[in-house]
């Protein structure tokens, strides 16, 4: 990471009529959420295919309950980190319309962003595949002694958490939200994330595609790094987010 790379960053928002962050994994892994492809990540431990898709929960949802039931012990003992409180800053400074993320892990809401666009859903929040009833996880975990896998309150069915599988689409909303926001958004943060999997793939691309300014925040290369990022800044979200926010006070105080 250079500084003079932030402050070209820095610049980018403040000029900018209507900046957009991306988030993906990465953003969470500094509070202790492991990502899902890099060494150690998530997928190393559980196959996708056998405990990611809405097939395989339908099949086997004791099963496929084990590994969200380690992933839900992850999640709760996770706090937000600078990263994400910075992105809160940059929206309290008006300097960012909001966040669209993949993750499921509500740290962007618990570290004060406003607008965030879940477009893998949300763990906060159990659902029921039959009856569409939904609870708050928190609820569900305090009776897990007495009843693991959940059920549904309403009609006993298996109860999943309100996160898309594979195989599953995409909630409406949250896709026609992301993609208009991603049409008309001058600058887009692209934070931790591999962009490897589709439709959420496609946003930063959209971004790009209709004029914005791509910035990759990462400490790795991406799919994105080479076409689609026109400044690519490696290093740890949770480092580079508030240095760039402290970059931007200081032009904003002079
Ligand atoms: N700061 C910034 N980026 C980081 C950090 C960090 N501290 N640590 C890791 N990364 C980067 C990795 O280099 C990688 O590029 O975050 C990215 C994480 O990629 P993935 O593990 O593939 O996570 P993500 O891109 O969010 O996956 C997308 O795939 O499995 C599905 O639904 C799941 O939402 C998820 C989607």
């Amino acid at each position: 990471m250079s500084i003079a790379q932030l402050q070209v960053v820095a610049k980018k928002l403040i000029e900018s009529k209507n900046s957009l962050a991306f988030t993906g994994a990465g953003i969470s892994v500094e509070s202790g959420i492991p990502d899902f492809r890099s060494s150690g990540g998530l997928w190393e431990k559980f196959n996708p295919m056998e405990y990611a898709t809405i097939d395989a929960f339908k099949r086997d949802p004791e099963k496929v309950w084990t590994m969200l039931r380690e992933m839900d012990k992850v999640l709760e003992a996770a706090d937000p980190n600078p990263a994400h409180s910075g992105l809160a800053r940059l929206e309290e400074l008006n300097l960012l319309s909001g966040v669209i993320t993949q993750n499921i892990d509500n740290l962007h809401q618990e570290g004060g962003s406003q607008t965030v666009v879940e477009f893998h859903g949300n763990a906060r929040r159990l659902v029921c595949i039959k009856c569409g009833q939904a609870v708050a996880a928190a609820d569900a975990r305090a009776r897990w002694q007495e009843e693991f896998p959940p059920r549904c309150p309403n009609c006993q069915q298996i109860m999943k958490p309100d996160v898309v599988l594979f195989g599953e689409p995409i909630p409406a909303e949250a896709s026609s939200l992301a993609m208009g926001m991603a049409q008309v958004a001058s600058v887009m943060l692209v934070i931790g994330t591999s962009a490897v999997v589709a439709p959420a793939s496609y946003i930063p691309v959209v971004a790009k595609k209709s004029g914005a300014f791509i910035v990759e925040i990462n400490p790795e290369d991406t799919v994105l790094s080479q076409e689609i990022a026109d400044l690519t800044v490696r290093g740890k979200a949770g480092e580079l987010v508030p240095a760039l926010v402290e970059q931007i006070e200081s032009l904003l105080s002079k």
